[in-house]
């Protein structure tokens, strides 16, 4: 197949909704509506894109990132209007794919099918359409002897145009030539006094070059965000095509519509994920964990036979068989090993654990390094900070901390050393020994009856 490019036309504010930032960095799946666009164009196999930015545009572009080729559009003239800021862009030769920023649920495979039909019948351009029930506000399809026509916007249908149902998609695939020709002679003459790109297609079609508009049964993928109730709508539908992708992949996903999972996020097979689940950005699961219920999974990557339990992880990894919760707090640039316990109420932040490890209660472990096999008694905490600066505490394989311990850093608690329960460790502890730092206990015989009348 010839070389083919995109244009994304996201310069548009989206005043509709009501927000401070542009609407096409608004979020699906805990991705920027305008990133899946491109995603999409990038897996159909398009080799440049080119963003058409206005409002906010350093906002966008920093959502987007550096692979992209950017273009100003200075003032909303009208989609017309934007694709020509691009004029320089557009190539001689080849395809050229224009696509929305808004319309996020576009897939790589319908894109595909695309640009296939151009190529087969050989279309100076072919624009992407399909059937709804309600077409108000879309631009309609108009065809005679059923062949495509024009396109005509809802402001300027006549009564009789309105009733019909297929509706433009905005996306178009072009011969990269004819698009360039034609949007040298394209003109603002329609009620809005607006560029409009649909209005190249008869341009095109007059120049004798052949104009098709292709039907996708997948009228989902059209749907343009333009207020929050979209994007909630959108949600949905993605929400349904990820989870039922991995489902088909073999995981349980025991109440779909209560699971949220990025579009990132890569899960094995045999894991179970229970309700009220969160999986985000670039997270990771491997075969046969367990995740959930009521858990959250941020850029975090979780190993084989693992569970869960009503849990937070960010930005941490947990290894193979280990059991995370309920309700622990593994804070970023965590690494937990193998075969570990990660208990209720234990917070992990900044710290490695070793494998066969046992944090099983109430405990604080932060800024630490922590060897294999250690045993911490409920209710350790590592006092990492002393009000300017941070420490970190050492444990070594085997050692056991008692119940109740503070573990004051910088401090090490070498091999297969003890601390007694209700100890404040101050200074290292050498290998095999037992450090007490507690006061003794006192016995005052008959206190009660001295003290206390009858
Ligand atoms: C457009 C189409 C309509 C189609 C519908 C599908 C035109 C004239 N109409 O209408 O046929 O049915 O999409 O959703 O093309 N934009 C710019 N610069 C501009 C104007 C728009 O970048 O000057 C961008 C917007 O940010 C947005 C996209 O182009 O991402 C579409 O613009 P919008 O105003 O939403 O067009 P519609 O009225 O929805
Ligand atoms: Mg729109």
């Amino acid at each position: 197949m010839s070389h083919t490019k995109a244009i994304i036309l996201a310069a548009g504010f989206g005043t509709r909704m009501k927000s401070k930032k542009p609407k096409v960095i608004h979020e699906l799946a805990g991705k920027p509506l305008v990133a899946c666009v491109i995603d999409a164009a990038k897996k159909a196999g398009v080799e440049e894109i080119c963003v058409v930015v206005g409002h906010g545009s350093e906002m966008v572009k920093a959502a987007i990132g550096e692979d992209v080729t950017y273009v100003m559009q200075e003032e909303q003239l009208g989609t017309g209007h934007a694709v020509k800021m691009a004029d320089d862009f557009i190539d001689d030769e080849g395809r050229t794919l224009v696509l929305f920023g808004d319309t996020p649920l576009i897939t790589s495979e319908t894109l595909k099918a695309l640009l296939d039909v151009t190529e087969k019948n050989n279309n100076s351009v072919t624009v992407l359409s399909t059937m709804v029930d309600n077409p108000t506000g879309y631009g309609r399809i108009i065809r005679r002897e059923e062949l495509f026509y024009k396109s005509v916007e809802h402001k300027d249908a006549t009564d009789e145009e309105r009733l019909v149902c297929e509706i433009n998609s905005g996306m178009y695939c072009f011969e990269s030539a004819a698009l360039k020709g034609a949007l040298g002679r394209l003109t603002n003459d329609n009620s809005q006094g607006e560029y409009y790109l649909p209005d190249v297609l008869p341009l095109i079609q007059a120049e004798g070059g052949r104009v098709e508009a292709f039907i996708t049964e997948n009228s989902d993928e059209i749907l343009g965000i333009n207020n929050r109730v979209q994007l909630a709508e959108a949600q949905k539908i993605i929400q349904k095509r990820i989870n039922e992708t991995h489902m088909m992949n073999g995981v349980t996903i025991i109440n779909p519509e209560q699971t949220y999972i990025s579009m990132d996020a890569v899960i094995g097979s045999d894991v179970v994920i229970y309700p009220n689940t969160f999986i985000e950005g670039k997270s990771a699961v491997g075969d046969e964990s367990i995740i959930g219920p009521n858990s959250r999974l941020v850029d975090s990557s979780i190993g084989e036979g693992t569970t869960v339990e009503q849990s937070t992880v960010l930005e941490s990894t947990v290894g193979n068989e280990t059991s995370v919760g309920p309700y622990a707090y593994i804070r970023p640039n965590s690494t937990i090993g193998d075969h570990i316990k990660i208990g209720d109420f234990v917070e992990v932040k900044n710290a490695t654990i070793g494998d066969g490890t046992k944090i099983s209660h109430l405990t604080y472990v932060g800024d630490a390094d922590v060897g294999k096999k250690v045993n911490f008694g409920c209710g350790t905490i590592t006092v990492n900070y002393d009000g300017q600066k941070k420490f970190r505490t050492t444990v070594e394989d085997e050692a056991f901390i008692g119940c109740n311990s503070n573990l004051v850093a910088p401090v090490t608690v070498h091999h297969r050393a003890y601390t007694a329960a209700g100890s404040t460790i101050t200074e290292d502890v050498p290998g095999e020994s037992l450090a007490i730092a507690r006061s003794r206990q006192t016995i005052i015989e008959d206190w009660v009856k001295k003290n206390r009348k009858k």
